[in-house]
């Protein structure tokens, strides 16, 4: 077996790599943050050539470096939605050559004179980077950036098949319930699938089985780490631990390291428009309606001019992250005069910041899980309109089982996008989320602050790391 640690002394050096997407990115560098503040470790922080140029704010610390390899796309090949397939594909075809090179030039030849790498954090949406890693007898843990209850679903792909609710025709009832997936038999409909589930037509379609199989394969790794926690989803963690006993769930991360840290600094990859802030300091307590489809989801024109005219009716004031792919075809031209103490558009915002502020009343968000948690942990209730992937489980959750929000899945009217926004702002109803969303609020504070659930997976994680790199 070739080895990258022979004859090296062994301190203590994890490789974090996260797949090439923002909302990939956000998560792991948060990990990465907080091992950097452990004590003992040193942390590389791989990305893609094309991101690495883009995240050159982030400041840096002694034992804490980035470094890159090719995503295998040439240069002017755009990186967004449309090509997430296809990054995929061109990472698994093409980047894992480099990686194995990277891990090989440890020790003597390390350009910063950096310690091999003695272990490995990959992101389980690649689960192919692990095998270059084991190959060098380097062990290798898993991150999956979504939630454990979607995780879950997708780990449940096979049963669902057997019992034969999957595939479903596309005519089906999509209120039905689906009864195999253990613990989320009470809520679970198909429409909450992910929308993978929806698109099969046979249980043979590629991507299901690809999708199922990249889930599993996190049981070839020496741990898997989520970014959720006990309090937000106790009963679907105790079934994943039952196939992955060493399972750490240290989320939601962005909080555990200002807990650490007291700050955190910026995982964007875009540069954010500080100017919502000073906007948001002029308006009202839980005035303001904050609306996001994360990085990647884009709208018709169509989808949007029903949100625009939904909260324009609505009468509430809003902040919108606009940005500049959000709608396919480009913005129609919307009438803004007249509307600059009501709405203010931003390419892109201090997200994190943003749900912290006072003036913010509700969260419309497309689901994304860096989203459902960042405003669960703000206290900010939601009206979730998910588009794809995960976020149709996450969607579920916020509204039928945290009840700190209401899921607008499936539809897109403006009298709609209206009513949701009047019922998470107005009135009595609106009060209950929101004390349902301060609560949550609170306990997410406790469960990553010292002593908390997240906190002690958190510090296990380390000694863990710690003792697979001796
Ligand atoms: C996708 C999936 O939807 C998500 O479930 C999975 O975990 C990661 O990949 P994305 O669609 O981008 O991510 O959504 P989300 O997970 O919500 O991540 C978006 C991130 O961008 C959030 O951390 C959010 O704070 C940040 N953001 C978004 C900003 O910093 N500014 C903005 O203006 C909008």
């Amino acid at each position: 077996m070739e080895s990258a640690k022979e004859n090296q002394p062994q301190e203590a050096h994890v490789l974090v790599f996260p797949y090439p997407a923002q909302g990939h990115i956000n998560t792991m560098l948060r990990l990465a943050e907080a091992l950097s503040f452990a004590g003992g470790l040193r942390i590389s922080f791989l990305n893609t050539e094309h991101n690495h140029r883009r995240l050159s704010r982030f400041t840096f610390r002694p034992n804490f470096r980035f470094l890159s390899i090719p995503d295998g796309l040439p240069d002017d090949k755009p990186r967004s939605a449309q090509q997430v397939i296809e990054l995929f594909h061109s990472l698994r075809t093409r980047s894992v050559d480099s990686f194995r090179a990277l891990l090989l030039a440890g020790g003597n030849r390390d350009p910063d004179g950096w310690p091999p790498v003695t272990c490995v954090i990959v992101d389980g949406s690649m689960p192919f980077f692990m095998d270059p890693a084991q190959a060098l007898g380097i062990p290798a843990i898993v991150f999956r950036t979504i939630s454990a209850s979607s995780l879950w679903v997708y780990l449940q792909i096979s049963q669902m098949i057997e019992a034969g609710e999957l595939p479903f025709p596309a005519d089906a009832d999509l209120d039905e319930p689906i009864k195999s997936v253990p613990a989320m038999e009470g809520f679970l409909r198909r429409r909450d699938l992910p929308s993978i589930c929806r698109q099969t037509t046979k249980a043979e379609d590629e991507m299901l089985h690809l999708f199922a199989n990249i889930s599993t394969s996190a049981t070839r790794s020496k741990g898997l780490i989520l970014n959720t926690s006990n309090f937000l989803e106790a009963p679907i963690l105790s079934k994943i631990r039952s196939l992955f006993p060493t399972t750490y769930a240290v989320g939601p991360l962005h909080a555990l390291v200002e807990s650490i840290t007291s700050s955190s600094v910026s995982a964007s990859l875009l540069s954010e428009d500080r100017s919502a802030l000073i906007w948001l300091d002029a308006q009202p307590d839980h005035s303001v309606v904050y609306v996001s489809f994360g990085s990647l989801v884009q709208l018709t024109q169509e989808e949007f001019l029903e949100f625009w005219h939904g909260l324009l009716n609505s009468g509430h004031r809003f902040l919108w992250v606009m940005r500049p792919d959000l709608v396919a075809g480009g913005t129609e031209a919307v009438e803004m005069a007249g509307l600059e103490e009501r709405a203010r558009l931003v390419a892109w915002a201090p997200q994190e910041e943003v749900l912290r502020h006072r003036a913010v009343g509700c969260f419309i968000t497309h689901s994304g899980w860096n989203s459902t948690v960042e405003s669960a942990a703000a206290g900010v209730p939601m009206v979730c309109w998910p588009r794809a992937w995960d976020q149709l489980v996450n969607s579920r959750l916020v509204g039928e089982v945290w009840k700190v929000g209401l899921d607008m899945k499936d539809v897109c009217r403006r009298e709609m996008v209206e009513s949701m926004v009047r019922a998470v702002m107005e009135g009595k109803k609106a009060e209950e989320f929101r004390q349902v969303a301060a609560e949550m609020a609170v306990e997410i504070g406790r469960s990553v602050a010292e002593d908390g659930d997240s906190m002690f997976d958190f510090d296990r994680l380390v000694r863990d790391i710690l003792s697979l790199s001796m």
